[in-house]
């Protein structure tokens, strides 16, 4: 995912008169930036290696230009129960939630905590690791009897579990980008995957998951998915761009989920046809955030 991103990246910087090289986060990487001294680097590693801030400290070490947000707002953003928590605290609207370690699970008996969380949170309910992408480890309980394998599905991919009461309705993923008059979100992307569940699978086969790109919502839908978008990357510290998932429920008000610092770019990635609705280009849109990005370090 992270190579396609960067090689869709790069054919794009070209494409509008940049030049690029690729590299990979590997042992060589550090020599590399401080032989070669890029005028900026643009991070296109998704997960935590991209997205959790690790990589964005280690380039502010170096004093060197980079497109996107800094590495405690990153971290902020990648840790799910933190996000919701920010934005929870501000009044915006995220689905209700109990994040818990595994450790709690088996020190106080996994039944009676999971009875304890049916009850406060009813169903139907999402499970997923609090950190991480991709969907992997997300599980849709509709019924209490599914709870305990989802809980170990969930923690198989990571040392804790968001329980999240699941919204019914239109997933959409908002992109912001900051432009010269502060953050701006693009037209809003609408996800349909064939059996309802945008999940690992879903995602990454071509013909599984349509997309209607601007959604298929009307204007006020679409500019309330906007401002939750805007607000999650003002309320984070974001930077430069980033990605808010969200769902629409019946009544119309978007349901913020989680956001990514670091979107996808490959071609059937989210990102890219936000910008495409938005009439404009994916090398544009990253060559101007270069600017930005060289000019935030003079
Ligand atoms: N509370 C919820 N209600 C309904 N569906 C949900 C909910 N939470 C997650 N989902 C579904 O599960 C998918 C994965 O959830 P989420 O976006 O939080 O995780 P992710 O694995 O971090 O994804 P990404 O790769 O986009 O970073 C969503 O795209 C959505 O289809
Ligand atoms: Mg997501």
């Amino acid at each position: 995912m992270s190579l396609r991103s960067g090689r869709r990246l790069s054919a794009a910087l070209r494409s509008v008169g940049t030049t690029v090289a690729e590299w990979d986060a590997d042992a060589r990487l550090l020599s590399r930036i401080k032989q070669e001294r890029p005028d900026a680097v643009v991070v296109a590693l998704h997960g935590g290696e991209g997205e959790n801030g690790a990589v964005q400290a280690v380039l502010d070490l170096l004093g060197v230009p980079y497109v996107g947000t800094g590495p405690y707002a990153c971290r902020r953003a990648w840790d799910k129960p933190t996000a919701k928590a920010e934005l929870a605290r501000a009044g915006l609207t995220t689905p209700d939630w109990v994040a818990l370690p595994h450790a709690t699970f088996r020190e106080l008996g996994a039944q009676a905590v999971l009875d304890a969380l049916v009850a406060k949170l009813g169903l139907p309910l999402m499970l997923k690791p609090d950190q991480g992408g991709s969907a992997l480890g997300a599980h849709v309980v509709r019924d209490a009897a599914e709870l305990p394998s989802a809980m170990v599905g969930a923690l198989s991919y990571g040392d804790a579990v968001l329980v999240e009461q699941f919204v019914e309705g239109t997933e959409v993923a908002i992109t912001v980008i900051d432009g010269p008059d502060g953050p701006e979100a693009l037209p809003a992307v609408q996800i349909e995957p064939a059996d309802g569940v945008y999940d690992y699978t879903a995602r990454y086969t071509a013909g599984l998951t349509s997309y209607h790109a601007p959604a298929e919502v009307s204007p006020e839908v679409a500019a309330a998915a906007g401002e939750l978008a805007i607000a999650a990357h003002r309320l984070l510290g974001l930077r430069d761009v980033s990605r808010t998932d969200a769902i629409i429920d019946r009544s119309g008000t978007p349901h913020f989920l989680e956001v990514n610092v670091s979107p996808g770019l490959t071609e059937t990635s989210l990102l890219p046809m936000a910008v495409e609705a938005a009439g404009r280009s994916l090398g544009e849109v990253f060559a101007t955030l270069v600017e930005r990005a060289i000019s935030r370090s003079r």
